[in-house]
């Protein structure tokens, strides 16, 4: 059975690969009342759709650059107005990144708690060099950790598993560097605050396991 946990914004920050989305995706199966917005993944179906954004942010992405603070500050505050209820949880996943966006977020929902997951580089590169997706859900595979059923194809749609193209070793290197310089000093910010939760741990269920006894006890 879910576990139902108080009313809050939790925001799940780390470095890129290191496991954020498959950590939500585990919060979610295992607690009742959450909402998960990721923003690499809003941006990843813009860019399947061909929108205005999604040609914006294809390059930026594929490079392992950030997009601009206004634009991001303006997808997520519309993601958020447009839920049909207001969820009992907000988890926010790859949002903010930048010091301008978590001062922009706080004027648009008060932040409770941050998840910061905490997975050594060398880890991270061996993991998104296995990550392939399906093309039409973004639901996630890797050959180590949650192999498809048959060899290339997606479980759910049968199509074949492709790459992100930000997934290649030196736009990965890039994206570390982009963590380091833009979004590593919001550890601080929230830390200062007393809101953030520090998790380590070299696989997602160890993390998990400690992630959840934490949920189920504050
Ligand atoms: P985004 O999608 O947020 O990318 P990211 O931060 O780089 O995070 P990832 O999605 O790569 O990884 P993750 O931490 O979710 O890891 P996962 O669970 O998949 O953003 C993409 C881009 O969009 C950015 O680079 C930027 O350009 C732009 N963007 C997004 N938000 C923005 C913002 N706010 N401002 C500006 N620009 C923005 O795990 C990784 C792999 O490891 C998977 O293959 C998984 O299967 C595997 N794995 C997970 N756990 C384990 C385990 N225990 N053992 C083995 N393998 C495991």
């Amino acid at each position: 059975a879910k576990q139902s946990v108080r009313h809050a914004t939790y925001l799940i920050l780390g470095k890129p690969g290191g496991g954020k989305g498959t950590i939500s995706k585990k919060i979610l199966a295992s607690h009742e009342g959450f909402v998960h917005i990721s923003t690499g993944d809003i941006l990843r179906e813009e860019v399947n759709k061909g929108s205005e954004i999604g040609l914006k942010a294809k390059g930026i992405m594929e490079s392992g650059g950030l997009l601009p603070d206004d634009l991001m500050v303006d997808l997520v505050s519309s993601s958020i107005s447009s839920l049909p209820t207001p969820p009992k949880h907000l988890l926010l996943d790859g949002f903010p990144r930048t010091m301008p966006q978590a001062v922009a977020l706080d004027a648009v929902v008060p932040v409770e708690h941050v998840i910061s997951l905490d997975i050594p580089n060398s880890v991270i590169v061996e993991r998104t060099s296995d990550r392939w997706l399906s093309p039409s859900t973004n639901k996630v595979y890797s050959y180590s950790y949650q192999p498809p059923k048959v060899h290339g194809k997606c479980d759910d749609t049968g199509e074949d598993l492709v790459q992100r193209e930000d997934d290649k070793p030196e736009s990965v290197l890039r994206r570390l560097e982009t963590y380091d310089e833009m979004t590593k000093p919001l550890n601080d910010y929230y830390s200062e605050k007393g809101i953030l939760e520090g998790f380590d741990g070299e696989t997602s269920d160890v993390i998990f396991g400690k992630v959840t006894k934490w949920l189920d006890g504050h």
